[in-house]
């Protein structure tokens, strides 16, 4: 046995233990999951974004502002944990998202969470019942989301 373990040459020991290394292109098939699933929970907050800029119009009826607080509540939910669907390396694919991202994590994080505050202030001015405050609220979110995006989301081709 001594022998045996002292022909095998280090980098063979090393290859054995740690097993093939991955290629490449699997890495990134690992990635396809998480990116469909961020771009449909940014899909969803733009769903939520359309509604409520009828409802923020009075275009439809919202007496008690019912379906805009829950609208609001839901783009603050799924802001909430937005970060977790940004794994470093994933901007390979079907996506737009940049390598930025993982350049200036704290300032992305940031964008995120400045979002959710707006979300939040949002729910807030819906509560209070002041269309005036509401409509300025959902701007605000709406230029939260798209700061994000200048910054770190790629021009579509
Ligand atoms: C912290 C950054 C950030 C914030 C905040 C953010 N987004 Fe995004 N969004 C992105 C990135 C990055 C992508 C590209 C994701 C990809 O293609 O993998 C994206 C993609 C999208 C897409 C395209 C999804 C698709 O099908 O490819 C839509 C629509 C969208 N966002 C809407 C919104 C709305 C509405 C908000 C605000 C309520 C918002 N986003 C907030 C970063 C952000």
């Amino acid at each position: 046995m001594q022998t045996i373990i002292r022909r095998i040459a280090p980098a063979a020991w090393i290859a054995l233990v740690l097993g093939p290394a991955a290629p490449v292109h699997a890495q990134n098939d690992d990635f396809t999951g998480v990116i469909k699933y961020r771009q449909g929970v940014m899909k969803a907050q733009a769903g939520h974004m359309a509604a409520l800029a009828q409802l923020v119009r009075g275009r439809i009826p919202d007496p008690e502002g019912e379906r805009m607080r829950m609208h609001a509540r839901s783009i603050q939910a799924l802001l909430h944990n937005l970060a977790d669907g940004f794994p470093e390396g994933s901007d390979f694919g079907e996506t737009r998202a940049e390598e930025r991202i993982w350049e200036q994590w704290d300032k992305f994080e940031a964008a995120s969470e400045k979002a959710t505050n707006a979300a939040k202030a949002l729910t807030a001015a819906v509560e209070k019942g002041d269309r005036k405050t509401i409509t300025e609220a959902f701007k605000k979110l709406g230029k939260a989301c798209k700061a994000c995006h200048e910054d770190f989301r790629a021009e579509e081709e």
